[in-house]
């Protein structure tokens, strides 16, 4: 390992492989090991601060370490940690879920969001008696086979043929995944026309990464899915509770028959929750195994009273007046900010995003699926992630989308502008010149 790394990078390195714990892609003199947080900005264990652009890649839409959640999850802990079954608080949240999520007719907790929208599947195979799930390029639905099949291809195979994004995974093989364009609802609509008999379910990220919804792609899929006896499922693990209380479902009006929520929720614990309507989740319930259609799911930490406790501090803050009004003024501030950076200095980009969610795409043409939000030079947009990272944005260098929260305002958004008008004279600017 090269010398000058800090005793903590030499550290990571030495346990965790690439010194991180996956995903972040940092290259090694990066390697950032965090100390702790407070409102939307960390400090890493050899002293530096950060602005936090990535809250836990979402999970802590309220802030780090506010007291409104701290306090009553550290005044829980001292009641026991986790009892592996339905408590007062997660009963609650469940009742609290049901009011909110125009889907949940019934809800089950797991930890995450690949458990939540696993399980999602897995009911919607067992529901339909079919095999078959579609769903969309460049969509991530967590780190199960599916999750990651086509997620980011490297090819431009012919739809509806998958690819995986990783090795070691099946899903790909047997034609059990199906791909298909986001946004491109005619495409869809074929595809689940023709594989009507043998298609369990869609799934879908109502807003895919940062591309919002074309109008009325998520309603013709709500159309299709039901003519054909598919099954609909939202993946609202990023969209929930964060494009609007009832999530994408509400902003978009549209609602499907399974939903998988994870991250905000959890107020920056593990969380997972799958639901939807009765006569599916009712599929879960143990006294039908062995006699009727029964669908396996169970979590160790699903519903535990500190995640729990958390989610119920989260809702209450994020059902306070004019929160989301915050957090869309939050966003468009800086998304416009972006494109007046990026127009001043003629590069051509989309800035693409819906309320405090923001990403660039180096493109020439209007992003609107996987395909068109490609950069056109990704060693010059990998350098600018990188080089905001030196300029202490921490953020997810792959270029993944930067999550605001309640605790940002527009002056802190005002320090990542001109963060990035530097990155993009050092970056961007010269290899245009
Ligand atoms: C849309 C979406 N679905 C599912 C997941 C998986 O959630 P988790 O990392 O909690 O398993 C993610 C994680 O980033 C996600 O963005």
């Amino acid at each position: 390992m090269a010398s000058g790394f800090s005793e903590w990078a030499e550290r990571a390195h030495a346990s965790l492989p690439a010194g991180g714990n996956g995903e972040f892609d940092l290259p090694d003199d990066l390697t950032t090991v965090v100390e702790s947080g407070k409102g939307c900005r960390l400090r890493t264990a050899d002293g530096r601060e950060m602005l936090d652009f990535s809250m836990g890649w979402g999970s802590v839409l309220v802030g780090h370490a506010d007291p409104r959640i701290a306090e009553p999850v550290a005044r829980r802990l001292a009641r026991g940690a986790n009892f592996a079954t339905v408590t007062d608080a997660s009963l609650e949240l469940a009742e609290r879920l049901i009011q909110i999520s125009p889907a949940c007719e019934r809800v089950r907790f797991c930890a995450s969001g690949t458990e939540a929208t696993m399980y999602c599947l897995r009911l919607a195979r067992a529901f339909t008696g079919k095999q078959r799930v579609l769903r969309f390029e460049g969509a991530y639905h967590g780190a199960h086979d599916v999750g990651v099949t086509s997620m980011f291809p490297s090819r431009r195979l012919e739809f509806p043929a998958p690819e995986p994004s990783s090795d070691g995974l099946t899903a790909h093989e047997d034609g059990r995944v199906l791909v298909a364009p986001f946004n491109d609802a005619e495409t869809a609509a074929g595809l689940i026309a023709a594989y009507a008999d043998e298609l369990a379910a869609v799934i879908v990220e109502p807003l895919q990464r940062c591309l919002p919804p074309a109008p009325g792609f998520l309603e013709s899929l709500r159309t299709e899915t039901r003519a054909h006896g598919v099954l609909l499922v939202f993946d609202e693990v990023v969209t929930g509770f964060r494009l609007a209380y009832g999530g994408a479902q509400e902003r978009y009006g549209v609602t499907p028959d399974l939903v998988a929520y994870g991250k905000a929720l959890g107020g920056g614990l593990p969380i997972g929750v799958f639901g939807g309507r009765e006569d599916v989740m009712r599929l879960s319930s143990e006294h039908r195994h062995g006699k009727a259609t029964y669908v396996w799911t169970a979590s160790t930490l699903g519903g535990n009273p500190l995640s729990s406790t958390a989610a119920l501090a989260t809702l209450d803050v994020l059902g306070e007046d004019g929160v989301y009004d915050r957090l869309y003024a939050m966003g468009s501030h800086l998304r416009d900010g972006m494109r007046e950076l990026l127009a001043e200095r003629s590069i051509d980009a989309c800035v693409l995003g819906e309320g405090p969610l923001a990403q660039i795409a180096f493109t020439d043409a209007p992003a609107r699926d996987y395909r068109s939000s490609q950069h056109s030079d990704k060693a010059a947009a990998r350098r600018l992630m990188l080089e905001l990272f030196r300029r202490g944005v921490f953020l997810n260098p792959m270029g993944t989308k930067l999550y605001l929260s309640l605790a940002h305002d527009e002056s802190v958004c005002d320090e990542l502008l001109e963060r990035l008008g530097g990155a993009l004279d050092e970056v961007m600017a010269p290899a245009l010149a």
